[in-house]
C-alpha cells in the first residue's frame, strides 16, 4: 500500500530537527495542468537547515513542506494534460517543497531527465551544480591554465568546482578545515589541497610556484576570507557565496586599497531571478548532461526514509559529514 507522506515543519526553531516531522495527507486531485510526481530523491543543503531555523533569505508561509529541490517520476497527468510521460525521470521545480513521498507540481515547469541516470546524483541538479558553475564563469575572465582558489572544497558547491574547473583546463588550490577532508577533494581532480590555517598564503605561493591567482571563492565568511584573499594576485576577486563559519567576511584595508582586492556576492536564487528562462535552462541541460554521463558528481554520506527525518535533518546540520544527506522516500 501507498504511503502519501510529507515532512513538514509549522514553527521555526534554533533546533532544527525539532520542528520538522513526517506527516501523512491525502492522495491530491489532480486539477488540468498538474502531474503527480513521485519523490525519487531530495537533498538535504545547507540552505534547507537555515530555513528551518529562520536564518536563510527567503522563508516561505507556514505551515510549509521542507526541501528545495530534488527528482521524481510521473505518476499520473490531469485531465486534459499534455506533460512528460507516465514514468518520465523529471526534476522537480524550486522550492515545491521536495521531502514528501509525492508532489503535485504544473507541468510546464517539469524538466525531463535521463531516465536512466542515477536519481540521487541527479536530485542535486538545480542548487550546487548551477552555482559552482557560475562562481567559475561570471565573475572573472579564467583561461585554460589559470588558478582559483576555493575554501570549504569538500562542501558539495566545492566539490563540483574541483571537476568543472579541471574541465575548463583550470587549476584549482582547495581549502579545507580538516586533514580528513583532502584525501577525497584529491579524488575529484584537484591540484592542491591544503588545510586552511594562518600561514595559508605563504604555502599557496609555495605550491603554485607564486601563481598570480585570480578568483578566489569563498563560502566561509569571517576570517578565512581574509586568508582568501591574502592568496590572490594584486587586481583579483574574492566571491563570497556562503556563511559557513556564521561570521561577517573580513578583508583587510591592506588587501582591499594596497593590492586592489575586490570582494563580491553571489547568490543563485537570484541568478534564477533576473536571467532569462532559456539561458536556465540551458544550463541545467549541460549540468544534467554531464550528471548523467558520470563526469560530475558529489559524494553523499547516507540516506534516510521520510519516517527518519530527524535524524537526517541532525544529520546534515552536524560538521564533519563524507558528503550529502539524501532523502529517499520509500514507494511500496
Ligand atoms: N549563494 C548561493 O547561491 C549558494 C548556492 C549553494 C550553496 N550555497 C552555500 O554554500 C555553502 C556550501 O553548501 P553545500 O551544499 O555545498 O555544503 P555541504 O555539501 O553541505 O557541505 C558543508 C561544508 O561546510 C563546511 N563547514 C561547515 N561549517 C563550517 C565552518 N564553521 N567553517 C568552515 N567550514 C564549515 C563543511 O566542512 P566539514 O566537512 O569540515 O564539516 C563542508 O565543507 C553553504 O553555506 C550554502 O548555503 C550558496
Amino acid at each position: 500500500m501507498t504511503t502519501w507522506l510529507k515532512a513538514q515543519y509549522t514553527r521555526r526553531d534554533p533546533d532544527p530537527q525539532s520542528v520538522i516531522e513526517a506527516v501523512p495527507f491525502e492522495r491530491p486531485v489532480l486539477a488540468p495542468g498538474q502531474a503527480l510526481v513521485a519523490v525519487l530523491a531530495a537533498p538535504i543543503n545547507p540552505s534547507d537547515v537555515l530555513t528551518l531555523t529562520g536564518e536563510y533569505g527567503i522563508l516561505p508561509p507556514l505551515p510549509a513542506v521542507g526541501g528545495n529541490e530534488g527528482v521524481g517520476r510521473v505518476v499520473e497527468l490531469g485531465p486534459d494534460t499534455q506533460g512528460p510521460a507516465v514514468g518520465q525521470t523529471v526534476l522537480l521545480p524550486a522550492g515545491i517543497g521536495t521531502w514528501a513521498s509525492h508532489v503535485l507540481a504544473p507541468v510546464a515547469k517539469l524538466v525531463p531527465l535521463p531516465n536512466g541516470a542515477d536519481p540521487q546524483q541527479l536530485a542535486m541538479l538545480t542548487v550546487n551544480p548551477p552555482t559552482a558553475s557560475l562562481l567559475l564563469g561570471n565573475f572573472v575572465d579564467l583561461k585554460p591554465g589559470d588558478w582559483v582558489v576555493q575554501n570549504a572544497a569538500n562542501s558539495g558547491v566545492g566539490s563540483y568546482l574541483v571537476q568543472l574547473a579541471r574541465q575548463r583546463g583550470l587549476k584549482t588550490v582547495n581549502i579545507v578545515r580538516r586533514e580528513s577532508a583532502v584525501a577525497g577533494v584529491e579524488t575529484l581532480g584537484a591540484d592542491v589541497v591544503l588545510v586552511d590555517g594562518e600561514d595559508l598564503a605563504a604555502r599557496v605561493k609555495a605550491v603554485t610556484h607564486g601563481a598570480s591567482i585570480k578568483l578566489g571563492v569563498d563560502s566561509v565568511g569571517g576570517s578565512a576570507t581574509l586568508r582568501l584573499a591574502a592568496c590572490l594576485g594584486e587586481g583579483s576577486i574574492v566571491v563570497n557565496y556562503g556563511a559557513l563559519s556564521g561570521d561577517a567576511c573580513k578583508v583587510s584595508p591592506r588587501e582591499l586599497v594596497f593590492r586592489d582586492i575586490t570582494l563580491k556576492g553571489f547568490w543563485l536564487a537570484r541568478w534564477f531571478r533576473i536571467t532569462p528562462a532559456a539561458q536556465q535552462h540551458a544550463l541545467l541541460a549541460e549540468l544534467a548532461g554531464l550528471i548523467a554521463a558520470g563526469k560530475l558528481k558529489a559524494p553523499i554520506q547516507a540516506t534516510y526514509d521520510l519516517m527518519q527525518i530527524k535524524q537526517a535533518v541532525a544529520a546534515a546540520a552536524a560538521g564533519e559529514r563524507q558528503g550529502k544527506i539524501m532523502i529517499v522516500p520509500r514507494h511500496e
